[in-house]
């Protein structure tokens, strides 16, 4: 094994500060970390990743404390989205300081920050602060997937896809399957409103009933995963109502996600069997990895309704029909 694999969180926020690589389990997705004032040390983010340099990454820090360090001027509503939303799956694109540099926010002047809700992440974030001496350090980590493929939610997810590229002092840490399983909801808060940029557990009616204020429109800032086929499995994801089901092809190789009032059609592999949107979210990336294990070729996806998680839900599933 190229990498060390560890259940200690002071094993990766060693790793980190010593300009290593960590992958960490948050309460999305896991992370492919690096300290986040170790230019090298993100280079080598991007390079394991295969992603753009030019694509910005989330600096995860401790607290909102730490996260004042990131950013240059918060707006109340920000405040307010902070006090209720952290720690957890909420990350806010905010004006950058002088210490969020062009390496982390890939030339942009705002930063995405972050208070992850996982009490291990927090556990390796503040001793990353404690062993640098600097207690708004920060981690830079996107999903730790390769550029365009589906997150990660657990450990083994991320050795699937980036074990061989680690080196021995690097490390992954796990700590199980991730609670949240969809990437965190990212707000745009450099405007007077507002604005939903990816959709995640905190939902579009929570943000605009906690901060009291109508929603901006999207932003123009660039989003990789917002890019239309991302969170792609090999397979060919389809949308289907639920009345379709029964028309579509009876094949070993091709895969249902539906929830659990949803039967499987006959002759198909039932990937995933939710019984609630929450459980939908927590195991549709797992489900999705499972398509290309059994070298499925189509995966028909039944979506939630309703707002809230289903919303983010749905978003993923479109991406991952898309390409
Ligand atoms: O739940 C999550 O957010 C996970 C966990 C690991 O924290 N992270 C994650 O990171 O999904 P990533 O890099 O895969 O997705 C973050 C998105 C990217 O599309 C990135 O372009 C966008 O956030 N982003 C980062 N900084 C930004 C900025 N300054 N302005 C606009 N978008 C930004
Ligand atoms: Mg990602």
């Amino acid at each position: 094994m190229p990498f060390r694999s560890t259940t200690d969180p002071g094993v990766a926020a060693a790793a980190l500060a010593e300009g290593n690589l960590a992958v960490i389990p948050t309460e999305t997705v896991y992370g492919l970390g690096a300290l986040a004032s170790e230019p090298r040390a993100v280079a080598r983010v991007f390079a394991v990743k295969g992603r753009p340099a030019d694509h910005p990454l989330i600096a995860h820090v401790a607290d909102a404390a730490a996260a004042a360090a990131w950013v240059a001027s918060v707006p109340d509503y920000a405040r307010e989205l902070m006090a209720t939303y952290w720690p957890g799956p909420l990350t806010l694109v905010l004006p950058r300081s002088r210490k969020a540099a062009d390496y982390i926010t890939g030339g942009q002047d705002t930063v995405a920050v972050r208070v992850p809700g996982s009490p291990v992440t927090r556990a390796v974030i503040r001793e990353v602060c404690a062993i640098s001496g600097d207690s708004s350090a920060a981690v830079a980590a996107p999903s730790a997937n390769r550029f365009g493929h589906v997150s990660p939610t657990t450990a083994q997810h991320v050795v699937e896809d980036l074990g061989a590229l680690l080196e021995d002092a690097d490390v992954i840490l796990d700590a199980g399957p991730c609670a949240v399983g969809v990437e965190s909801t990212i707000v745009d808060c450099t405007r007077p409103h507002p604005a939903i940029m990816r959709p995640g557990k905190v939902s579009a009616r929570e943000v605009a009933a906690t901060t009291g204020l109508e929603l901006g429109v999207t932003s123009q800032i660039r989003v990789p995963g917002t890019l239309a086929s991302h969170y792609s499995p090999h397979a060919q994801v389809h949308l289907i109502d639920a009345e379709m089901l029964p028309e579509i092809p009876a094949s070993p190789e091709v895969g249902v996600i539906a929830s659990m009032s949803i039967h499987t059609p006959p002759g198909a592999v039932r990937l995933s069997t939710p019984g609630d949107d929450t459980e939908y979210a927590a195991s549709l990336y797992r489900a999705l990895r499972e398509a290309d294990s059994l070298k499925l070729t189509d995966v028909y996806a039944v979506p939630p309704t309703g707002p809230g998680l289903a919303e983010a839900i749905r978003d993923r599933l479109q991406r991952a029909a898309a390409s």
